[in-house]
């Protein structure tokens, strides 16, 4: 969580810092900070809000955006309530040193009162100023250098950064460190100019030369000087890798959308194609996958699939278990990362551990990756964010490929994910004989179908928006599915709640009766998939139950069904496929209702309240 960004080099800083921090706001909003340098001063400016709030305070006054040097921050908070004092960037306690921080201090409590015995007072409730103000201790006592304070500092820490250190009295440099917190390096022309965030899209029209840091890494950035990484815990030399960024400005840009969770909903036909792009063949009757294709045996001999994740990605591996077990018969366990990690599970050397992550920045995610490797399982990595940690720390993977998912309500990384997943199940599947050639190349077709049958879905707009008024003032909802639609429902409720904060439940159809029937009144919408697929007349019997008790219906049906018609209140028809795919049409029209109840409810729905788009703090 946070976002953190820097410049330092010959161009004015302030608009490259500001409009960094405006690409990095999903990744915390609430409160947010800049530092300039210029004449041999630092000019903080902070404030409670956005940034839109920030600029408003730099605006008043052009010193405080003058200079060739800057850093910013976006914060989520952890340490301390978000407001203007506990605001990022911090000073230590001299003046000279000033931090952006990302992560979290664990034994920051231990590292104050030691602090303050020796003199210091703080301003703040943050962990972020212990820091700074521990560099400065570590320097004064030393007499060295900010570089080797900073690592020797970081030595004595517990927790989880990235970091960007600035001293006001070496001001031709910036010292950033990274351990579970994702930090990029732009390097500009012959070192002449360096910029720092939290991910690439701040500086992608400027460069597209980057260095990722990877964890227990610290980078000096000198200008004129090509960069030097050191491990922070031996101070050994490391390779600076320097990557070429495929990411363009128009990825990461509205495009004429209102809100990028709008634009992303539309981005899923090509996105699913940019994901079984080169890896489904139907003509020969093959899919090829790298990262299975090189670790064949270990999926084959395989006595159970782990799959961990959180959240929306937690929901593509609910599916991914479905498909698997029915298509390659292997055993599946689809667990919340946050509790795999704590819970002392049983692992072994014959479990693959399949790790879904959009963002490949999830801490818990991350972790349980972490535990499954030091029990000998086999790791593979589906993540959307090309070299991010996941990725890095997986055996094996595959990227999704779905652009830059940047509205914090997840929507075309969980259709890319199960895009993957079917792909995976088939590849299983046909290696170990359970599909036929002929059956994979009928499947994949109908694959081929799915891009066209969304762009058909998503001309249903104005109908989803008349349902939406009609329901927005709901106070609670209910949404059922069975089968492979169980986690579209999970997933439906969930991107209801997270953008338009009306409290919805996820349930499987059947499991209604065991409790959640008793919610049920005239009041209370229920959203239902009853597609002619997979339980069909379980469905509409489920649905006869809502009706009896005076429940509004709005059913999902397949083009065409006329039985549910009849019952429900409203209907939303999506094109025929095979039962599998399903949730790839399913989920769209659930995706528009929670956009248009949250705009129509004056939300904010890119940067829904609490919320964060990457959660590297678990
Ligand atoms: C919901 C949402 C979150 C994420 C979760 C995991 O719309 O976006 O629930 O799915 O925080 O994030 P990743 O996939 O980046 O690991």
């Amino acid at each position: 969580m946070c976002g953190i960004t820097g410049y330092i080099g010959f161009r004015d800083a302030y608009p490259i810092v500001i409009n960094g921090l405006k690409r990095l706001e999903y990744r915390g909003y609430d409160s947010s900070g800049i530092m300039m340098y210029n004449d041999k001063q630092i000019h903080l400016s902070k404030t409670k809000g956005k940034v839109s709030d920030l600029e408003a305070i730099t605006n008043k006054e052009e010193g405080r955006r003058k200079g060739n040097i800057g850093m910013g921050h976006t914060r989520w908070a952890t340490h301390g309530v978000p407001n203007d004092v506990n605001s990022h960037p911090h000073f230590s306690q001299s003046g000279d040193l000033v931090i952006v921080h990302n992560g979290i201090i664990e034994n920051y409590d231990t590292l104050r009162k030691e602090l303050i015995s020796r003199g210091y007072v703080f301003q703040s409730d943050t962990d972020t100023e212990v820091l700074v103000n521990l560099i400065e201790e570590v320097k004064k006592q030393e007499g060295c250098k900010l570089g080797q304070a900073l690592q020797l500092a970081l030595n004595n820490v517990i927790g989880a950064y990235a970091i960007a250190v600035f001293d006001k009295t070496k001001p031709n440099e910036i010292v950033v460190a990274r351990l579970g917190s994702p930090i990029a390096i732009g390097v500009g022309k012959d070192n002449s100019e360096f910029f720092i965030a939290s991910d690439a899209s701040p500086f992608i029209e400027y460069t597209k030369d980057a260095i990722y840091l990877e964890d227990e890494e610290m980078a000096i950035i000198k200008l004129g000087k090509a960069i030097q990484v050191h491990k922070i815990h031996d101070d050994s030399i490391v390779d600076a890798n320097i990557q070429k960024l495929k990411m363009n400005l128009e990825q990461i840009e509205k495009g004429g959308y209102d809100h990028f969770m709008l634009k992303e909903i539309h981005e899923q036909p090509k996105a699913i194609i940019d994901t079984y792009r080169g890896r489904m063949l139907p003509d020969e009757g093959i899919i090829r996958m790298a990262g299975i294709d090189d670790n064949i045996n270990k999926f084959l001999n395989a006595e159970r699939i782990i799959i961990v994740a959180c959240g929306t990605s937690w929901h593509a591996g609910l599916v991914g278990e479905y498909l698997i077990e029915d298509k390659a018969r292997i055993p599946v366990e689809v667990e919340y990362a946050s509790e795999f990690r704590y819970r002392n599970p049983i692992i072994t050397p014959k479990d693959i551990v399949i790790a879904i992550s959009q963002s490949g920045e999830t801490a818990d995610t991350l972790a349980a990756i972490k535990l499954a490797k030091s029990k000998g399982a086999f790791v593979f990595g589906i993540c959307n964010v090309v070299g991010s940690s996941i990725a890095r720390e997986s055996d094996a993977g595959a990227y999704t490929h779905a652009g830059p998912e940047i509205g914090v309500a997840s929507t075309k990384a969980f259709t890319t994910q199960i895009t993957l997943l079917t792909l995976i199940a088939l590849k299983l599947a046909s290696k170990k004989g359970e599909v036929s050639k002929p059956e994979l190349r009928v499947f994949m077709q109908e694959m081929q179908l799915i891009p066209k049958k969304i762009e058909a879905l998503l001309k249903i707009e104005d109908k989803v928006k008349e349902i939406a008024a009609v329901y927005k003032d709901a106070k609670n909802c209910l949404y059922l599915g069975r089968g492979f639609n169980f986690p579209v429902a999970l997933e439906g409720a969930l991107k209801l709640k997270e953008i338009s904060y009306i409290h919805a439940e996820g349930y499987p159809a059947a499991e209604m009766k065991h409790g959640p029937i008793a919610l049920i009144d005239e009041n209370m919408p229920i959203f239902v998939i009853a597609t002619n697929k997979g339980h069909y007349e379980k469905v509409v019997s489920n649905i006869q139950e809502i009706k009896s008790r005076s429940g509004k219906i709005i059913a999902i049906v397949t083009e065409g069904d006329t039985q549910v018609k009849e019952i429900a209140d409203h209907v939303i028809e999506i094109p025929e496929t095979v039962e599998a795919l399903t949730p790839l049409l399913t989920t769209i029209p659930f995706q528009l209702l929670s956009y248009h109840i949250a705009v129509m409810l004056g939300k904010n729905v890119d940067q829904p309240r609490n919320l964060a788009k990457s959660v590297t703090v678990e």
